[in-house]
């Protein structure tokens, strides 16, 4: 209270202290500062080159603005809610530093078009940073895939052991879920990275500003076209935020697989000590939390993306205060994001597979059945009658406590005349695997390949 509102001009009682609380957002979009700064700075050059600003005015506000920021950095700067939000601190602070030129810093600007500038350049730089974590993780799933070549485990459809494939095979699947997000991320920079600066309050401005030189300055890659849309659109707000929803999904099964895997009844994988913690009554206790919490934060990032695409729905062009709420939703699902990409690449860096019970897996299940079934057919038996042959067989199996590679070839030819020798030497774990040589496949010449075209495509 107390503080002079920049827009009180036309307000003769002061603003109810429950509404100031109410309506602030100075405590949570000042992290907007240095992209507003940039912004502001940007804009005065602009007015500066229009004519519109005397060259001492821009010069002034300019260092008076660059001087804030420092502040800001050095956290000396007294942010006041009752300033409502970053724009009329930072605003109101240059006044007080450099006199009443600083009030020319507004001219032919809204706060509409400058958060709409700010919002873009905070979510282009933190797209940035997401893609850079993006990359890190990929690469994680590459080094297991490379330093563990060897290593066989049982693929599994409905969680059930299905058929045997190499693990590394199952790291550059989730290579590619990684993949696809930054490919999003990417894409979703195209429709940020456009100046709204130039629409002012909704309508565009009657100063002849030149849109395109404050663009060029700011680096986007062009100005938006229309003034009305430039001010309400915060579709990249909500696409961000689903972006980071579709992470959060990724790393949320590479959790759920990390939990299970690091169980005694798994017992595939050591997760590093460094990230797991113990039971604070039961000693023997080594708990993937890092992985559970990161399952969890998953309904935090996706609840930022109701909030978001629930605070657009019913929004009449153009500006509306209900706007404001973007950037909680936003700021939440970026943090968290952040957060669970840097430590989960650092838990898929440290893992460590353990090879021999994944081997001994890797055979259970009848996991060999498609092979036996796949060589009947490849001696002329029609697929459907050598599936229905080797599913007695499994029967058989079933009964009398045996796996398939145990049965002789004499049993085996009680089921087709087809079976010869060479049926015996096709039922191992590895002649499964490598038969599956297609593009995309995990016979291991494949994956081989695959791990060197990844390699080029990543410059690594
Ligand atoms: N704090 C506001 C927001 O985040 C800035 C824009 C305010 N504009 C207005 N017309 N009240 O949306």
């Amino acid at each position: 209270m107390g503080e002079k509102k920049l827009w009180g001009g036309r307000f003769k009682e002061s603003t109810n202290e429950l509404v100031e609380e109410f309506t602030e957002s100075v405590s949570y979009d000042k992290r907007l500062a240095p992209f507003d700064i940039a912004g502001s700075v940007a804009h005065v050059k602009m007015l500066e080159k229009q004519g519109i600003l005397k060259p001492e005015e821009a010069e002034r506000i300019i260092t008076g603005l660059n001087k804030i920021l420092k502040e800001i950095e050095e956290g000396k700067f007294r942010w006041k809610k009752e300033l409502e939000d970053v724009h009329m601190n930072i605003e109101k602070r240059l006044i007080e530093k450099i006199g009443p030129v600083g009030g020319k810093l507004h001219t032919g600007r809204s706060r509409n078009d400058q958060v709409a500038t700010d919002v873009r350049l905070y979510v282009r730089h933190e797209i940035e940073e997401v893609l850079k974590l993006l990359k890190r993780l990929r690469l994680a799933f590459l080094k297991q895939a490379e330093e563990n070549l060897g290593v066989v485990m049982p693929g599994y459809t409905h969680l059930q052991i299905a058929q045997p494939v190499l693990y590394s095979h199952h790291m550059l699947a989730y290579y590619w879920m990684f993949k696809r997000d930054a490919d999003r991320f990417q894409d979703t920079l195209k429709r940020v990275n456009v100046s709204p600066l130039g629409s002012a309050a909704l309508a565009g401005t009657s100063y002849p500003l030149d849109r395109e030189f404050t663009a060029r300055l700011l680096g986007f890659d062009g100005v938006t076209r229309n003034s009305m849309d430039a001010v309400s659109d915060r579709d990249f707000v909500a696409e961000t935020i689903f972006n980071c929803a579709m992470v959060m999904m990724h790393l949320s099964r590479l959790s759920e697989e990390l939990v299970l895997w690091s169980t005694e009844e798994f017992g595939f994988i050591n997760l590093p000590d460094a990230f797991c913690t113990g039971s604070s009554i039961m000693p023997q206790k080594k708990n993937p939390d890092v992985s559970e919490l990161t399952r969890g934060k998953t309904g935090r990032v996706y609840g930022d993306l109701v909030a978001i695409l629930t605070i657009l729905k019913g929004l009449p062009l153009t500006y509306n205060r209900d706007l404001q709420e973007d950037k909680e939703p936003l700021f939440d699902a970026l943090d968290t994001v952040k957060i669970s990409l840097k430590v989960n690449a650092l838990i898929v860096e440290g893992m460590k597979p353990k090879a021999d019970r994944m081997r001994q897996q890797a055979s259970k299940g009848f996991s060999l059945a498609t092979d036996v079934a796949d060589y009947l057919a490849k001696k002329g038996i029609p697929f459907r009658e050598a599936h229905r042959v080797v599913g007695e067989i499994v029967a058989y199996c079933l009964d009398k406590g045996k796996g398939l590679e145990d049965l002789s070839l004499e049993e085996l030819k009680q089921f087709s005349d087809a079976f010869e020798e060479d049926v015996l030497s096709l039922m191992s774990v590895e002649g499964s695997i490598n038969s599956r040589n297609v593009i995309g496949g995990t016979a291991t010449e494949q994956v081989k390949a695959e791990i060197e075209r990844i390699k080029e495509e990543e410059e690594v």
